[in-house]
């Protein structure tokens, strides 16, 4: 039976949009997006899961007196699609740990630095004020503390001499559109197994910041 992925996001979509094109549409991945779930009504990614076929919908945080009212609407809308895996992709709420522990360690979420550096908003300014010369992006379980689960994928690209907190970003989000895609292709091929505290892939514990990739030269794909 095909994996059944349920993605929330407030935003753009552009992470969804590679799930969509790399793990819901060929056929030879046993996953599919069964639910989009945005917590702002006006997200750009409703529509790309729409276009998909994919059914999106809203539970918008503004429509509840507070976070746990909203998230137990949340939990029900989620838990009406019967998700194996819950994915966030620029989901910018953050969930009460009574929400995390429902799901995790089945929850993950892809953030845009090589945690644990940068854990937090403004990533990329903060690589760049820091000096650093590589940056990238993680994906990790969510664990009740911001940032803080264990990392299953990490892809590193350069920081440039001419970069600024948008081109780096760029180049971040090109090796997330990779990078999720890929992580879920694993989890849907049965080759992860996920615990709060710990990933292994293939049977094997995976290192603090897991398995790791960079986004090759042409920035089409990645390199161990
Ligand atoms: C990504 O950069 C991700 O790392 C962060 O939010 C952004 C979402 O972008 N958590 P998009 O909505 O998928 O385009």
């Amino acid at each position: 039976m095909a994996c059944r992925i349920v993605v929330l996001l407030s935003g753009r979509g552009s992470n969804l949009d590679a799930i969509l094109q790399q793990v819901h549409q060929p056929t030879d991945v046993p996953a599919r997006v069964v639910g989009v779930i945005s917590n702002r009504p006006a997200a750009a990614g409703l529509e790309r899961a729409a276009a998909a076929g994919v059914p999106a919908e809203c539970v918008d945080h503004r429509a509840h007196p507070d976070r746990p009212t909203f998230e137990r609407q949340l939990a029900a809308t989620i838990d009406r699609l019967q998700p194996d895996l819950l994915v966030l992709a620029g989901f910018m709420r953050i969930l009460t740990p009574t929400f995390v522990t429902r799901y995790s360690p089945a929850l993950l979420n892809i953030h845009p630095s090589l945690l644990p550096d940068f854990r937090g908003l403004d990533t990329h300014a903060r690589a760049l004020a820091a000096g650093h010369a590589v940056h990238g992006t993680s994906v990790h379980v969510v664990v009740p503390e911001l940032d803080a689960g264990p990392v299953i994928a990490q892809a590193q690209v350069p920081v440039l001499e001419e970069d600024d907190p948008e081109r780096l970003a760029a180049r971040v989000q090109r090796a997330e559109h990779l990078l999720y895609p890929q992580v879920l292709r694993w989890y849907a091929a049965g080759r992860l197994q996920l615990r709060p505290d710990s990933v292994r892939l293939d049977g094997a514990l995976l290192p603090p910041r897991g398995h790791r990739f960079r986004l090759s030269a042409t920035e089409t794909g990645l390199e161990d």
